[in-house]
């Protein structure tokens, strides 16, 4: 794993963003895979420049999500779909039919998780991966005691988690019970992985994820044996690094 720490979470988006851009422009079918959340954020503003200035060329480029909440309608402002079209689809001028997403409307949830995975794989995999990190030490939604060889499939999200991601839902407001994430063994085929992290709340499970024993205890450990991992933090992020 190569760590790089930034002064803060602009310089980790704009470092983030051009070693994304240097893989995508490595090959003529580009495969980028997306998180949402807030820490993902200033890197997808720095591509969005990089894109403006003419320094990449994303017409080219698939896109595949990580997750999505499962019940959520795609035109609910808080589904992980909407996001990405705001956050990514959009600024970064990707063809929209490129861009996918979990269908966490499904009727057969099952089948629609097998179908993710072979449009994953049908598109050649995925050339890089960006990551951000749960206070739990969750990728994606893999929550802790997460298979290593899991793929992509509904689960039930940790109390910990509905907590932190009620900031996006309204007083009283239900944050939904389940999700349909990658799994940890989707992602870790990805040639290229790229976890992000801002801030002294997620020090803990970057500390974990980074130095810890490899632990579905902390499902981000698992990073520790992918051959190409790269870590973006902020100073406040990697506070409790040794
Ligand atoms: C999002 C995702 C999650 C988030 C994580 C951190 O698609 O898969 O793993 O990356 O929950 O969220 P933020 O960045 O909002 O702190």
């Amino acid at each position: 794993m190569e760590v790089i720490i930034c002064q803060d979470a602009g310089e980790a988006g704009r470092r983030a963003a051009r070693r994304i851009a240097a893989v995508l422009s490595r090959t003529d079918e580009p495969v980028l895979g997306v998180a949402t959340g807030s820490t993902p954020l200033p890197t997808y503003r720095a591509l969005a420049e990089l894109v403006d200035a003419g320094d990449l060329d994303t017409s080219r480029v698939t896109a595949f999500a990580l997750d999505e909440y499962v019940g959520m309608p795609v035109d609910d402002e808080r589904s992980y779909a909407d996001t990405i079209r705001r956050t990514v689809t959009e600024p970064l001028g990707l063809d929209p039919a490129s861009v996918h997403v979990p269908d966490g409307m499904a009727e057969n949830l099952v089948a629609g998780c097998q179908a993710y995975e072979d449009a994953i794989r049908e598109a050649g995999g995925v050339d890089v991966q960006i990551l951000g990190i749960g206070g739990n030490g969750h990728i994606g939604f893999n929550e802790p005691t997460s298979s290593f060889a899991s793929r992509t499939r509904l689960k039930t999200l940790a109390p910990r988690t509905r907590q932190d991601n009620k900031r996006y839902f309204a007083e009283g407001e239900r944050v939904p019970t389940h999700c349909v994430t990658q799994g940890l063994g989707t992602i870790m085929d990805a040639r290229h992985v790229l976890l992000l992290a801002n801030g002294e709340k997620k020090a803990e499970a970057v500390a974990a994820a980074v130095e810890g024993p490899v632990s579905s205890m902390c499902p981000a450990s698992v990073l520790q044996h992918h051959p190409h991992a790269v870590v973006i933090l902020d100073e406040a992020a990697a506070s409790r690094l040794r």
